[in-house]
């Protein structure tokens, strides 16, 4: 049996039919084609699946699709402005080699994000603590968190949201 789901993806409104079992991060990739969203893991553990659901940076392996009816979901691919500018984040972490095969990104810049809005000046230690849920088995992270750092300056000297 299947449901009908509404959700603001995005920016944009869509509709879909969906079986209770289907997970959130299913949905995106498979249903919605956002394969920017990842799964490393399937078991709640590394962030690559993370997304912004209303706002709140949540790993999307954990909730069922049905479960988001009428809400609202940001992916990476929601990120860069309409003319494909890249956000201030995505900006850093080009600039500071925050990545090397790129898996973990998109979960690390939406939970990085979120983070942000929490504390727009963070220290070394909080970036760090801030992405503690979120894995990357290849930089070592420094560069990660320079990275962010980077994100974070460039936002507080601009209006990017
Ligand atoms: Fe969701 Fe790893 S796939 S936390
Ligand atoms: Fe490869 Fe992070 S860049 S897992």
């Amino acid at each position: 049996m299947k449901h009908k789901i509404s959700v603001t993806l995005n920016g944009r409104r869509r509709e879909d039919e969906v079986e209770a079992r289907l997970l959130l991060v299913h949905y995106l990739r498979d249903v919605a084609g956002l394969t920017g969203t990842h799964v490393g893991c399937d078991t709640s553990q590394c962030g690559a699946c993370t997304i912004h659901l209303e706002g709140k940076a949540v790993k999307s392996c954990t909730l069922f699709a049905v479960q988001v009816d009428g809400q609202e979901i940001r992916t990476i691919e929601g990120m860069a402005a309409a003319d494909g500018t890249l956000h201030a984040l995505q900006e850093g972490f080009r600039e500071m080699h925050g990545l090397q095969c790129g898996f973990c990104t998109p979960g690390m810049i939406l939970r990085a994000y979120r983070l942000l809005q929490e504390n727009s000046n963070p220290s070394e230690d909080e970036i760090r603590l801030g992405i503690s849920g979120n894995l990357c088995r290849c930089t070592g992270y420094q560069n990660i968190v320079q990275s962010i750092a980077a994100g974070a300056k460039a936002m507080a000297n601009s209006d990017l949201a």
